[in-house]
């Protein structure tokens, strides 16, 4: 899609989350929009973030330990944070941009992460919620049921069983600002999964990249997205074809594993997944 000179928001609600009303997207969006792209993509996120309809911040899934583990990360062309694994904060992403404005890091995790934020003033807050928990007791009893069967046949047949949903995935945003480029990302990871198991969101170039010539963000199954380096491989290949194309054969790659990305170059803008993915956009002209 061409859009040259125009600002842009694009906006997911992760790969899986057909479930959910998820027709807010564009409001999401508009909301969030301001002339700074970086703060128009962390809008976006902190506000989806704090709906507990998406595996994000309020909402995040619960870990087979009981435990809420959030990645988030934010990046500009050449600027990058992250957290992995934080607990007990509300808002993941505002604690990545402070890892990148505020730290000489590019990523802090788990504890380091969670004393970084209270250093800063995030207070505690507990982001599981009654669908969340609920869930949670259901995968528990599944995976007692199924402990011989390696991960992604115990998570396909949790599915079909209706035991627990697709996973309805990271949140994120990238946008277009008079001419330069932010990208946001945040997830509470993809279900089931151990204690300190990280996926692709906080790792830069896999679920997230941001450099002059365009912003990406992905959603779905981390470990396949982060092996395959997903967002920097699209990035790289920006001006090569049309985006469009681009995204279609880049997800095409995963088969049956769920992957979404969404992108922005200097005059398209694209999305593309092999499931449902909650996505819209806000445009405007300059
Ligand atoms: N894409 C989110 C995750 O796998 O953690």
């Amino acid at each position: 899609m061409k859009d040259s000179m125009e600002d842009i928001i694009l906006c997911h609600g992760g790969v899986g989350s057909k479930e959910r009303p998820l027709d807010d997207m564009k409001g999401i969006a508009e909301k969030a929009y301001s002339k700074n792209p970086l703060d128009s993509v962390v809008n976006a996120v902190v506000i989806m973030e704090d709906d507990p309809r998406f595996n994000a911040g309020t909402g995040s899934v619960i870990r087979i330990d009981g435990s809420v583990q959030m990645d988030a990360a934010v990046s500009i062309p050449g600027k990058f944070g992250s957290v992995i694994g934080i607990e007990n904060v509300k808002n993941p992403v505002l604690v990545a941009r402070d890892v990148m404005e505020k730290t000489p890091h590019i990523i802090l995790s788990g504890s380091g992460a969670v004393q970084f934020a209270r250093k800063l003033g995030y207070g505690e807050y507990d982001p599981k919620t009654e669908r969340t928990i609920s869930q949670y007791s259901k995968m528990v009893e599944a995976l007692k049921k199924e402990t011989t069967d390696n991960r992604y046949k115990i998570f396909k047949e949790l599915i079909r069983n209706g035991i627990i949903d697709e996973p309805h995935d990271t949140v994120g945003a990238v946008a277009r600002i008079d001419g330069k480029f932010a990208a946001a990302v945040s997830t509470g990871g993809a279900s089931p999964m151990m204690r300190g198991r990280v996926g692709d969101v906080p790792i830069p170039g896999a679920g997230i990249f941001c450099g002059e010539k365009g912003a990406v963000v992905a959603t779905g199954i981390g470990e396949e997205i982060a092996k395959r380096v997903l967002c920097h491989r699209i990035y790289e290949r920006i001006n090569t074809d049309k985006l469009e194309n681009i995204l279609r054969e880049e997800i095409e790659y995963f088969g049956e594993n769920l992957a979404g990305v969404i992108a922005v170059s200097h005059d398209e803008h694209a999305f593309f997944s092999n499931g449902s993915m909650g996505t819209d956009m806000f445009k405007i002209k300059v």
